[in-house]
């Protein structure tokens, strides 16, 4: 097709790691399906992406920048997150319009056809109106997590957040169920993301204010499939205009695409070598994402826990991943787990999970490394860190059966034990055995008419202005 001729996208994700790769994957199948492709990203986020050498993207995205407000030279970490979200919506609006208007003067480019954002910049919708064409908010996180900020009012009006003091935190009403949310049974206040928990903090306002415009979207997408989290699913097709289009990892690979990509610090590729030396399904994975940090001592407490269930593991040590300092692991350990360990400061982590021997994941239960660990068949231990990481924690061990729940405090033994559940014995087995249903459930619903299949042709034709 002429490029002028092209169906226009612009895609803007929230500036992390967790939510640049699905909107990443997203591209490159609104790509494969003949779009004109307009990647906004924030200028920190573009200029790691491009130091880094592990990328993979198509080199025929447009890609255009966008300041976040915040001077380079300051650390972007879940630390400073208030002042992040702070300045993104002060600065971002205006700044995306500067593009919007850039690109509308650009003879070469097409014009814009939608606007896809991601939910939590969901400021962008003014952007879509104004101009006359369809928004999109993307949820990047899980359904059952999407659809808890969404509830975020509902919450309010309850009485559940935010905490009245922070003796809350510690009285046992974190264990309280939650039962005015239909569609989601087993939810409990530990549960409800972190950010909710104190008004004070400008990230709840933030939140409050993002999911609000959100619902005045088009449409929304959600990187899950409809079989996976069906009754959450209900639950918010009954209140919006709703599309289950994932895994979109799982939909690249069906499609024919090589998986895309953007990470922000360059793979360590030689422990694929390592991997190859280890027996069949032997290893645990052990990797906590792009934004977990821990304390010394629960680093030191993994340590002895794997060390002491014998298995082979492969860990993952972010340079940024200790609170305030870099990770030092006890030498008496690290001599104790040579020849059985590897450690890295960033892996190639979908090559690794779809690694024959790997057989375990001990994660944070970030949506993505959930879902990729699903789409490579491999049951997990989650211990979440924030956000929908601990809703995720609950569907894994208690609705899909595919995972082990730890307690949030670290202890060797509890690691221990639970390793040795994950890899070795019946429960191991059944684990594995319900993971693989689901990945092959993933495979069907991205396969030509499945449910995310066909969802994606009803959603592509919204995008275009089409039945809207
Ligand atoms: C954040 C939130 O924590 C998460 O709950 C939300 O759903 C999305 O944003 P993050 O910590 O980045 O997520 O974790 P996750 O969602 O799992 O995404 C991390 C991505 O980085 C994954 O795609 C993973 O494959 C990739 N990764 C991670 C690597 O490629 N190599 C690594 O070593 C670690």
């Amino acid at each position: 097709m002429a490029t002028l001729n092209r169906p226009h996208a612009l895609l803007l994700p929230f500036p992390s790691q967790g939510h640049v790769n699905p909107m990443m994957q997203l591209s490159n199948i609104l790509f494969s399906r003949g779009y004109y492709i307009t990647f906004v990203n924030t200028e920190y986020i573009h200029d790691r992406m491009l130091k880094s050498e592990s990328t993979n993207f198509k080199a025929d995205f447009r890609f255009e920048t966008i300041p976040d407000g915040i001077p380079p030279e300051l650390s972007r970490t879940h630390n400073q997150l208030d002042e992040i979200c702070k300045s993104l919506v002060d600065n971002c609006p205006a700044h995306l319009e500067k593009v919007v208007n850039k690109l509308k003067e650009n003879p070469d480019v097409p014009p814009l056809t939608c606007i896809v954002y991601g939910s939590f910049m969901s400021w962008a919708q003014k952007t879509a109106n104004r101009l006359g064409i369809p928004g999109i908010a993307f949820w990047t996180p899980s359904a059952c997590g999407s659809y808890i900020y969404l509830s975020a009012s509902l919450l309010v009006e309850n009485g559940y957040i935010p905490l009245k003091d922070k003796s809350y935190l510690t009285n046992g009403y974190m264990e309280e169920e939650i039962s005015c949310i239909p569609g989601m049974p087993l939810l409990r206040m530990k549960d409800v993301p972190s950010f909710f928990y104190d008004a004070s903090r400008y990230i709840f306002e933030f939140l409050i204010t993002q999911t609000q415009a959100s619902m005045t979207a088009d449409f929304m997408l959600i990187n899950t499939f409809d079989e996976l989290e069906e009754p959450v699913m209900q639950a918010l097709r009954a209140r919006f205009p709703v599309y289950g289009i994932g895994p979109l990892l799982e939909a690249e690979q069906q499609n024919g695409l090589s998986n895309s990509f953007a990470s922000l610090w360059t793979e360590e590729k030689s422990c694929m070598q390592w991997l190859d030396d280890q027996e069949l399904g032997s290893v645990v994975y052990v990797c906590f994402g792009s934004i977990t940090v821990m304390s010394d001592q629960e680093l030191v407490e993994f340590a002895w826990g794997l060390e002491g269930s014998k298995q082979p593991f492969l860990w993952v040590i972010r340079p940024d991943l200790i609170h305030g300092t870099s990770a030092k692991l006890p030498t008496e350990f690290v001599e104790k787990v040579k020849g059985r360990s590897f450690f890295a400061s960033w892996a190639p982590q979908l090559e690794v999970l779809f690694h024959p021997s790997v057989g375990g994941f001990l994660t944070h239960s970030g949506w993505n490394s959930t879902l990729e660990s699903i789409c490579a068949g491999v049951p997990m231990i989650c211990w979440p860190f924030f956000a929908d990481q601990q809703i995720n924690r609950t569907y894994v061990s208690q609705i899909w059966k595919i995972g082990i729940a730890m307690n949030d405090v670290v202890e060797r033994r509890e690691v221990e034990e639970m390793v040795k559940r994950l890899m070795i014995g019946k429960e191991a087995e059944e684990m594995k055995r319900r993971v693989g249903e689901l990945r092959d459930a993933s495979i069907r619903a991205v396969s030509k008419g499945g449910s995310s299949y066909n969802n994606l042709e009803k959603a592509l034709l919204k995008m275009q202005g089409k039945n809207r």
